[in-house]
């Protein structure tokens, strides 16, 4: 009788402590979930912020010396220097503004540092706070990239490279959110009520710390392309509306410039958006802020993002409504962000007009560097012709009006560079005329 109670009340503590245990988990998992922000899930009408290469360079890694000085003459108009604080003027206007996602489409840092990936999250921490989920993919600079640079004692150093699990920590909210990893890469989708969005990691880097250049061309593995179709095709059963969100083209934005900068596969993922009706791509990169519609399925759009970092400091702004995509590009002013003391210092007082004085010398350096070959008269003038011509081609801001086209069309040094340097002629070009897409800045797609 003794022995059948004590069965009875080991039973009963058993039953007892497993209720505990599992009632435990199910807290644990609770207070694991509300730090995931769950609200964009299932928005209405959601509207994420886009912003990409933003190349962030933590402060701690670079000193006011000669060495940086030459480094950062060669980041071909990026602001290397103030990432900082103008990422922490972004926060707050996500804070204020409150977007439900924001997406980062690769070149998080500036070459794969670690530290640059750790003062990133430091800096993105409130928005986990106010629900605001961060979806982020890397960039070809991200990853193992034996570019990571650390300046100080007037030298240049290497320093601790990301590696994916570091990136996937770092940004673990998009992955939080997933129903599905990609287990070959660092892809995830993300289901939101009316659309499927595909976080794709195109890029290819060592699997371990590296000593060389990061690789600039992408494609994606067998098995990825092996997920992304799957993932496609049940999007099609879920009547969800995939997006994808890259950092590598899968559309020629330049003619020019397609050789590293278009997906190395593209062709095979350009027959999947064709088959699974996929109708947006949005994607980083090439530094440069164009819309381009797709010559052979003209059901597909790629919006490619110009550098967060470079001129206008651009926030691209994606509605995802229940019939329609509406999309629109803003010049982010960081000054209305910056504390008093930041304000103190010049270039952060003037701050968009110095990142545009910066892509405007790119293009007068090109240039420069070009008719100095061809010896010719009135160079300068030329190369300030270019300068221009590069910013408003980068930014994405190459459509004028007829007046305007004709101002730059009729002035004499449009047609010295037309005769004398048919490849800068181009450029100016392609400045005020896009015979693709022309308005670059915004777009609403129907959806059918
Ligand atoms: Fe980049």
């Amino acid at each position: 009788m003794i022995k059948k109670r004590s069965f009875i009340i080991f039973i009963i503590s058993i039953v007892f402590m497993s209720a505990l245990f599992i009632i435990n988990q199910q807290r644990m998992k609770g207070q694991a979930s509300t730090q995931v922000p769950k609200q964009l899930l299932t928005a209405a009408d959601p509207e994420l912020w886009v912003i990409s290469d933003n190349h962030f360079y933590a402060d701690e890694l670079f000193e006011d010396s000669e060495k940086f000085r030459q480094f950062e003459a060669t980041s071909v108009g990026k602001d290397i220097r103030y990432t900082s604080q103008v990422l922490t003027a972004f926060v707050k206007k996500a804070l204020k503004e409150k977007p439900d996602g924001i997406v980062l489409t690769g070149d998080t840092t500036l070459n794969g540092e670690k530290q640059s990936l750790e003062q990133m999250t430091e800096i993105f921490k409130p928005l986990k706070a106010a629900g605001i989920p961060v979806f982020a993919i890397p960039g070809n600079h991200d990853i193992y990239n034996g570019w990571a640079r650390k300046f100080t004692n007037q030298q240049q150093i290497t320093t601790h490279q990301i590696s994916p699990g570091d990136f996937r920590l770092a940004f673990s909210d998009g992955y939080n959110l997933s129903h599905s990893e990609d287990k070959h890469s660092l892809s995830y989708a993300v289901d939101l009520e009316n659309y499927r969005l595909l976080f794709l990691d195109s890029n290819i880097y060592a699997d371990r710390f590296s000593k060389i250049e990061p690789i600039t061309s992408g494609e994606f593995k067998e098995k990825t392309l092996e997920w992304i179709e799957s993932s496609l095709k049940e999007a099609k059963v879920l009547k969800k509306t995939p997006i994808l969100f890259m950092h590598h083209n899968l559309l020629a934005h330049n003619e020019k410039v397609t050789k590293g900068f278009v997906l190395n596969n593209a062709t095979r993922v350009l027959s999947l958006v064709k088959q699974y009706e996929v109708p947006l791509a949005v994607t980083g990169h090439i530094h440069l802020q164009n819309i381009m519609q797709s010559r052979d399925n003209p059901n597909f759009y790629e919006i490619t993002s110009s550098s967060f970092s470079t001129a206008g400091n651009q926030i691209g702004h994606l509605q995802l409504l229940n019939n329609q995509m509406k999309y629109e590009v803003e010049a982010f002013d960081p000054r209305e962000y910056f504390d008093s003391l930041a304000l103190e210092n010049p270039y952060l007082k003037e701050y968009p007009s110095y990142l545009e004085e910066k892509y405007r010398q790119v293009g007068k350096d090109l240039a420069t560097n070009i008719l100095v070959q061809s010896d010719i008269e009135n160079a300068e003038k030329l190369a300030d012709m270019v300068g221009e011509a590069n910013l408003r081609y980068f930014t994405g801001n190459n459509q004028l009006t007829e007046a305007e086209k004709d101002q730059i069309r009729n002035d004499p040094n449009y047609a010295m560079l037309k005769k004398s340097v048919p490849r800068l002629w181009q450029s100016i070009e392609h400045s005020i005329e896009d015979t693709n897409i022309p308005n670059n800045r915004s777009i609403t797609i129907d959806l059918p």
